[in-house]
């Protein structure tokens, strides 16, 4: 079974990932975790945080002369932030009482209030330390692994900006200029239309003109998926109800489509279900469209798997919203602390990691192998089986 775990808090001195259950003899690039973990510090709207990491990932665990040896996989990320927090943060109580940055004005939407309360913890600190997305580097370096296994098979997974605030790319976005753009060595807001790039940046532009945030939507895309993915058996099984808890787990995401599922939710049957048909000189079945996300019963049917993520806007606002002080219990506005202004391209980044382990997770479910030679075997002799059906 494959696992993943991440620990490590904002300003401490790293983030750690580990990642479990995968087979050796995977090839392993710190230059491709690395460059996962640039392109989830991209996107227009990012805050100062982003200037001062620039993340790289080390490799403590899992790993040897560039392969996986089939333990697990540690990796460790620093902060580099970390040198001005070693007092505030330190593991060890300090002789002298350190300053440890009390946060006593909860930020309506994070998780400052709610976790203070449930933790018995006299300020918000520590809650926003582990709750902050930073965390979510952890996951794109564990993801970069998955992604590493999954290349092998020839499935790729990346993502793009469908909108922001309440201007949409208003056509569908082809998996080549998708590719194009997830593989560029330069990123803006990631929308893979210049025109509407252009106006989701004037919103952009204006929420920190006014001290705002704005969210939107990101849609992911894994390419490359073979059928058989996931099971209708069961409600745990179902690659769907799986994929969708990874997605709304993302720090500020709170829903998730898979395929077209809003636009389908208004619509009738007829125009929604993809047809199905049969190529008799390919001897394979095609479909008359992907309105269905690659995903039916639980499980996938060889379309790319298409999710999208409705990320709100960030909690964290220059111009604070009305809060109340957890000493004084008077009202006060909110606690600002130095903040991005949009990450929807980013969450989509974190959401390609997401999708990466829970479709790795499947995978090795259902191919197994200790060795990748194995999973291999395996893999081709399913693959023959379809061909044949
Ligand atoms: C990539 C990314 C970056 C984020 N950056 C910030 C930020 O700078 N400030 C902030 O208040 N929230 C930020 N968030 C969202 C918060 O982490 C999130 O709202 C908070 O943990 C509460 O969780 P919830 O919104 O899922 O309920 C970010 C989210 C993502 C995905």
């Amino acid at each position: 079974m494959l696992r993943f775990e991440t620990a490590g808090e904002s300003h401490g001195e790293c983030l750690v990932a580990t990642v479990s259950g995968l087979p050796a003899g995977i090839p392993i690039s710190l230059e491709a975790i690395g460059r996962e973990l640039w392109r989830r510090q991209q996107g227009y709207g990012r805050g100062g945080r982003m200037k001062i990491e620039t993340d790289r990932a080390e490799i403590v665990a899992g790993v040897r002369h560039s392969h996986t040896i089939g333990s697990p996989v540690a990796i460790l990320v620093r902060n580099k932030d970390w040198q001005n927090w070693t007092e505030a943060l330190a593991v060890e109580s300090a002789a002298v009482e350190a300053d440890h940055r009390p946060v006593t004005r909860p930020r309506p939407g994070h998780a400052d209030l709610a976790g203070a309360i449930k933790y018995n913890f006299p300020d918000a600190r520590y809650i926003l330390e582990r709750a902050s997305a930073r965390e979510t580097t952890a996951r794109v370096a564990a993801g970069a692994v998955a992604k590493a296994l999954l290349g092998q098979f020839g499935i790729e997974i990346l993502s793009h900006v469908i909108s922001i605030g309440d201007v949409c790319l208003d056509r569908h976005a082809e998996w080549p200029e998708i590719a194009a753009l997830g593989r560029a060595s330069s990123i803006n807001l990631g929308c893979v239309d210049a025109a509407a790039e252009a106006r989701m940046k004037e919103v952009v532009d204006e929420a920190y003109r006014t001290g705002d945030t704005v969210g939107g939507v990101f849609e992911v895309v894994a390419h490359g998926v073979p059928p058989g993915l996931g099971s209708h058996v069961a409600w745990d099984t179902r690659l769907d109800g799986r994929l969708a808890q990874a997605i709304v787990s993302i720090q500020a995401v709170k829903g998730v489509e898979v395929g077209f599922a809003a636009a389908g939710a208004s619509s009738f049957g007829s125009k929604v279900q993809d047809t199905i048909h049969y190529d008799r000189a390919e001897r394979r079945f095609t479909r008359g469209a992907n309105r269905a996300g690659g995903i039916e019963g639980g499980i996938t049917n060889g379309q790319d798997v298409v999710l999208r993520g409705l990320l709100k806007p960030i909690s964290t606002l220059r111009k604070p919203l009305a809060s109340v002080d957890l000493e004084t219990r008077e009202p006060a506005l909110a606690a600002y602390e130095r903040s991005d202004v949009c990450v929807v391209w980013a969450a989509g980044v974190v959401a390609e990691a997401m999708t990466a382990l829970i479709l790795a997770q499947a995978f090795l479910e259902k191919f197994g192998g200790d060795s990748l030679d194995e999973t291999r075997r395996n893999f081709e002799s399913y693959l023959k089986q379809v061909q044949d059906f």
